[in-house]
């Protein structure tokens, strides 16, 4: 019984999850997603048609599929509502979703204190998307959040009025306006009655379905170097976006795993502040992003760009314990006259090919680059490895051989149609 399958960003976000999740919630029942809030943004292209998904599971697109919010989600019930309407604006139905009474709840304290903390930073802010997510699990684990469950009970007056007490002592000395409790609960009510039958227990649903033999797919949002522990602390979010994730944020313990896919692109972005040893500051990062038009679906900030770091990638390997990859744009890089791909740091004079997030090392190392012809042409209709050109294979084999790890799915554009799949390719390479 081992039906579950995991895609993890295993960058700084934003590799084309949203995608790939698309393309595997075909054969799927279940699309769960078990960590982070609404500062994901994950965009699947269909026909001309954009939907940008910041907390549904993207899986939701195909009918059949049952979507399920996991307990390790932080949920804004203003933006759900909002994108359970706009789903059903869009004529397709979303009956089958599932929210988990234990998933804590964003609030509008939540969202100003993001900002006021943020701004208290100063110089040493982390870029958040202001979304409420690092307050709201601060409440989590200090025990005070108010969950789904509690959300759509008689306790939520209470709950709520005790904890925007709270908060407001603080918002004031930092300077601000208290927020109004009445605003509140009579806002919030509204959307605790639209989400009222969403909310159950998931965990004992997703363990029925894995008796049942049902396929799962775990939609992670963030990505690994974003992680609240593995990531570089403290340029990272607040949840766990890695393999462990899943089971503290969807109750689906590691024996019922048979498939963990790692999502990257063919270069690298980041979005907010932190270390990016591969980032290209100037021309040549200004026509990444142009060609990958990435500016973010969350926040519509530009994404910082540089060339695919192999050094940081084989980290998200070991870690989550990767089983395939996901290349995506690789039409992307293929617009250039050259690609770069990093295949070790320089640190203080040495070569290195150990990963570490430690700030001061990575603030220090400077990328060892291999060299790989560009201008593929256009690979967008290609629907085999074969099909692309020698010089594409050549950059995606030389990914393979320093991970370790097979690429498994290749985006070749942005469209739902633009993807090769390798069947071929579901076992872990041996070294
Ligand atoms: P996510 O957060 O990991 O789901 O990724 P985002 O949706 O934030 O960003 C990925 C962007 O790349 C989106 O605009 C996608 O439509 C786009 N995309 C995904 N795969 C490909 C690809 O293979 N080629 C191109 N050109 N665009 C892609
Ligand atoms: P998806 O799922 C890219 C980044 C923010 C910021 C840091 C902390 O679309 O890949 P937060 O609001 O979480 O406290 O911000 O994390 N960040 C993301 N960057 N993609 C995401 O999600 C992100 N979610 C958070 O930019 O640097
Ligand atoms: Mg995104």
């Amino acid at each position: 019984m081992k039906n579950v399958k995991v895609v993890l960003g295993v960058f700084y976000g934003d590799e084309g999850k949203g995608k790939i999740i698309d393309y595997l919630s075909k054969d799927a029942d279940y699309a769960v997603r078990f960590s982070g809030g609404n500062n994901a943004g994950h965009t699947i292209k269909v026909n001309d048609e954009k939907f940008a998904f910041h907390l549904l599971p993207s899986g939701i697109l195909n009918e059949n599929i049952n979507a399920v919010l996991g307990n390790g989600v932080v949920i804004d019930p203003k933006v759900l509502t909002g994108e359970i309407n706009e789903l059903k604006n869009h004529g397709l139905k979303v009956n089958n979703l599932y929210i988990s009474d234990k998933a804590h709840v964003i609030f509008p304290y939540h969202i100003v204190m993001d900002g006021i903390l943020e701004e208290n930073r100063g110089s040493n802010k982390i870029g958040t998307t202001k979304r409420g997510i690092g307050p709201a699990y601060c409440d989590k684990y200090e025990r005070t959040g108010i969950r789904m469950g509690d959300f759509i009970s008689d306790n939520f007056d209470e709950l709520l009025k005790r904890n925007l007490d709270n908060k407001n002592k603080i918002i004031e000395a930092y300077g601000y306006d208290p927020l109004n409790y009445d605003e509140i609960i009579e806002e919030y009510k509204v959307y605790a009655d639209a989400l009222r039958s969403y909310v159950c227990d998931t965990i004992s649903m997703m363990h029925e379905a894995i008796k049942n033999d049902k396929n799962i797919i775990c939609e992670g949002a963030q990505a690994t170097l974003l992680d609240i522990d593995y990531g570089s602390y403290p340029f990272v979010t607040s949840s766990n976006p890695t393999i462990g994730g899943v089971s503290t944020g969807a109750g689906i313990g590691s024996r019922y795993i048979s498939d963990v896919y790692g999502v990257t692109k063919a270069y690298s972005s980041r979005v907010g502040e932190g270390p990016f040893v591969t980032e290209e500051t100037g021309k040549v990062g200004d026509m990444i992003r142009d060609l990958g038009h990435e500016y973010g679906t969350t926040t519509g900030r530009p994404r910082r760009c540089g060339w695919l770091d192999l050094v940081s990638l084989n980290y998200a390997v070991m870690l989550n314990g990767l089983t395939a990859l996901a290349v995506n744009h690789l039409d992307t890089v293929g617009k250039m006259d050259k690609i770069k791909l990093c295949t070790a740091y320089k640190y203080k004079g040495m070569i290195v090919d150990n990963f570490s997030s430690n700030l001061e090392f990575l603030k220090n190392c400077e990328p060892v680059y291999e060299e790989f012809e560009g201008n593929f042409g256009d690979i967008s209709n290609c629907q085999s490895f074969g099909e692309l050109p020698l010089s594409a294979q050549k950059y995606i084999n030389r990914i393979e051989e320093i991970t370790n790890t097979p690429v498994k799915f290749i985006g070749t554009g942005a469209g739902r149609e633009n993807i090769i799949v390798r069947d071929d390719k579901t076992l872990r390479l041996v070294k």
